[in-house]
């Protein structure tokens, strides 16, 4: 928290000392309302500053990419209470949001941020952006069912679109099969349905690629700051 004269001169907006005069002269709103106490503190990134009614400079853009465990929401807020994403993101004070959703059960690769332009840029299905799971799933794909992943498969009456897919391992033992598949739709439950569809489900699910991001050394829970070289390749690879 801070000033709300110094808030407003790092906005650029004015000088410290008129900031203080503005004030004075009930030219200053936070969320909406005038305040006219020079001590007053304010969070340069949560609070609606407004000076004659138009609000003072926005936030600098972040991009951070996330490892998300198992059981935790996708969103900022959820009505059950229980734990969401921004809960690992605490001392960020940017309002940054998921971009797009993990399922409460799959964990990995979750880029979060607070550029609105950038969320849709990586959301917009026009933009090819391939994203890499690995499935535990159950038995043992045949080859026929690999290919019908591969070309596209009818979930409820709509065609995948074409994925990239490779059985990594097989244990006879738990018969169960650890698949790669790279898919550029983001369809709800998609690689879940996927698999279904061709008659084996998913026991447990990761994601492990963004389009050139990966996850490195991160562990469930942990998260590093997108460097501005690995935003600029997500918004090339946007480009079709
Ligand atoms: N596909 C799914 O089925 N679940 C996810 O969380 C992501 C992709």
């Amino acid at each position: 928290m801070e000033r709300l004269q110094k808030v407003i001169a790092n906005a650029g907006v004015t000088s410290r000392r008129k900031a203080e005069t503005f004030i004075e002269e009930g030219r200053v709103k936070v969320n909406g309302k005038i305040v006219r106490e020079l001590g007053s503190k304010v969070s340069a990134h949560k609070d609606t500053v407004e000076v004659d009614n138009i609000p003072i400079d926005k936030e600098e853009p972040v991009y951070y990419v996330f490892y998300k465990p198992k059981q935790v929401i996708s969103a900022v807020r959820d009505d059950k209470n229980r734990k969401v994403v921004t809960d690992y993101f605490e001392e960020v004070e940017e309002r940054i949001f998921p971009i797009g959703r993990l399922d409460y059960d799959t964990s990995g690769l979750l880029l979060l941020t607070n550029d609105g332009d950038f969320a849709n840029l990586m959301m917009h299905p026009k933009n090819k952006i391939f994203k890499t799971y690995i499935a535990k799933v159950k038995g043992k794909p045949s080859k026929e069912n690999i290919g019908l992943l591969i070309k596209g498969i009818d979930i409820e009456g709509i065609k995948t679109a074409p994925a990239k897919v490779k059985i990594k391992s097989t244990n006879k033992k738990n018969n169960s099969s650890i698949i790669e598949i790279s898919i550029h739709e983001g369809r709800n439950h998609q690689v879940r349905k996927m698999f279904e569809a061709i008659g084996h489900p998913v026991l447990k699910l990761k994601r492990e690629k963004y389009g050139p991001i990966t996850l490195d050394k991160l562990n469930p829970g942990e998260k590093r700051v997108l460097k501005p070289v690995e935003v600029k390749k997500l918004k090339e690879s946007a480009v079709t």
